[in-house]
C-alpha cells in the first residue's frame, strides 16, 4: 500500500452577509424562538441575495480564501471536487464553474451530490487520487445555497436550512498525517424521506409541478433523525474499532450540523464530552455539504498537529459515514 496519505492543509469559508433570525421567521410562518432553538438548536442562518448569485458564488469566494491563507499558486491546483446539491444549473457542473472563476486554469472538477454527505464522500474521493500518487494538489469545496430549494412558507424546513461554503486543500503527506481511513455508507430506499419532487428527469418542470411546490425540500423529519443518529454513532464506532482505537484517542468529532439534538445524542451515545464535539449550529443552520468544512474553519485555531479527529455526516439519499483524520498542522 502507498505511503502517501491526503492531508488537509488548509481550510476556507464564505457566508453570504444577509442573515435570518429565528425572530424573522416568526414573521414569515407560525412558528417561535423557543420551539426553534429547543427542537433544533438553531438561532440564525445566513441567506444568500443577490440577483445572479448562486452556489458556485460562494464556493468561488470559499476558494478564493483558502489559496490566499495557503499562499497556493492556482496553477497547482490538479482537481477541484465540489459537494453540493444547488448547483447554480442542473448541468454543468459548479467545480468547473468555480475553477473558471478562480482561475485554475490547470484542474479539472466534478460535483458529487451527496446531499449532507457530500463533502466526507468529497474528501474520501479526493484522497484516492492522492494516495494513488497521480494528484498532489486538490480541492474539495462544499457550497450549497439551501435557500433556493426551501418552502418559506413550511415551517417545518424553513427554520433549518442556510447558505454557505467551506473548502479545503488536499495535499500530498509522507509523515502519515492526514485522511487514515473511510466507512461511507448509502441506502437509496432512504429516499422517500427527504427529496425534491420534481425537476429532475422523472418529472420536469411545468407550470403545475411550480404550482404545486414541488421544486421545494420535502422532508419527513422523524425518521431521517433516528437514521442519522444511528448512522453517525454506527460509522464512529466501527472507524474506531478498525482503528483499533477507543474514545479517549479523539481529540475531536465533527459532526454535521442538522440538528443539535443528532448531535447530542450522537456524542450521549458514543459517551464522547461534549468539549470535544465541533457545534456551530446556532449561527448557520443547516448548511448541507458546507456544514464540515464550517466546523473546521470556525475551530481551526483549536485544532493540532497529530489530533486525531472524525468527521461524520448523514443526508439525503440516505448517505452516511464517517472519516478518521490524524490532523496535519497546529
Ligand atoms: O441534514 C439532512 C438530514 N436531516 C436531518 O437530519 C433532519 C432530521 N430531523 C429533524 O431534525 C427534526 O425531525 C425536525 C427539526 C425536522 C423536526 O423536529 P421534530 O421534533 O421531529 O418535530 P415534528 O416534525 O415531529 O413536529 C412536532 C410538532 C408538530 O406539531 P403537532 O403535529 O405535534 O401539533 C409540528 O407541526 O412541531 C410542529 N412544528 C413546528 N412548530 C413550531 C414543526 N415545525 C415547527 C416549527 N415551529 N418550525
Amino acid at each position: 500500500m502507498s505511503n502517501i496519505k491526503a492531508c488537509i492543509s488548509g481550510i476556507g469559508s464564505y457566508l453570504p452577509p444577509d442573515i435570518l433570525s429565528n425572530s424573522d421567521l416568526e414573521k414569515m410562518v407560525d412558528t417561535n424562538d423557543h420551539w426553534i432553538t429547543t427542537r433544533t438548536g438553531i438561532k440564525t442562518r445566513h441567506i444568500l441575495k443577490g440577483e445572479g448569485l448562486g452556489t458556485s458564488h460562494m464556493g468561488t469566494k470559499a476558494v478564493q480564501q483558502l489559496l490566499e491563507k495557503t499562499n497556493t499558486d492556482p496553477n497547482e491546483i490538479e482537481l477541484i471536487i465540489c459537494a453540493t446539491v444547488t448547483a447554480d444549473m442542473v448541468f454543468p457542473d459548479n467545480a468547473n464553474t468555480i475553477a473558471d472563476k478562480v482561475g485554475l486554469k490547470k484542474a479539472y472538477g466534478f460535483d458529487v451530490n451527496a446531499a449532507c454527505s457530500g463533502f466526507l464522500y468529497s474528501i474520501n474521493i479526493a484522497s484516492k487520487f492522492i494516495e494513488s500518487g497521480t494528484h498532489k494538489k486538490v480541492i474539495v469545496v462544499g457550497t450549497d445555497k439551501m435557500s433556493s430549494i426551501i418552502d418559506y412558507t413550511d415551517r417545518a424546513t424553513c427554520v433549518i436550512f442556510g447558505d454557505g461554503a467551506g473548502a479545503v486543500l488536499l495535499e500530498a503527506n509522507t509523515e502519515g498525517y492526514g485522511i487514515q481511513d473511510s466507512i461511507l455508507k448509502g441506502d437509496g430506499s432512504g429516499r422517500e424521506f427527504l427529496h425534491m419532487k420534481a425537476g429532475g428527469s422523472v418529472k420536469p418542470a411545468t407550470v403545475e409541478t411550480v404550482a404545486n411546490k414541488e421544486h421545494f425540500v420535502y422532508q419527513d423529519g422523524k425518521p431521517v433523525f433516528k437514521r442519522a443518529v444511528s448512522g453517525m454513532s454506527s460509522t464512529i464506532k466501527d472507524i474506531l474499532k478498525r482503528n483499533e482505537l477507543t474514545k479517549d484517542d479523539i481529540s475531536w468529532v465533527v459532526p454535521h450540523q442538522a440538528n443539535k439534538r443528532i448531535i447530542d445524542s450522537v456524542a450521549h451515545m458514543l459517551d464522547f464530552p461534549m468539549e470535544k464535539v465541533m457545534v456551530n449550529i446556532e449561527k448557520y443552520g443547516n448548511t448541507t455539504a458546507a456544514t464540515l468544512p464550517l466546523c473546521l474553519y470556525d475551530y481551526e485555531n483549536q485544532l493540532k498537529k497529530g489530533d486525531k479527529i472524525i468527521l461524520t455526516a448523514f443526508g439525503g439519499g440516505f448517505t452516511w459515514g464517517s472519516v478518521l483524520i490524524n490532523w496535519a498542522y497546529d
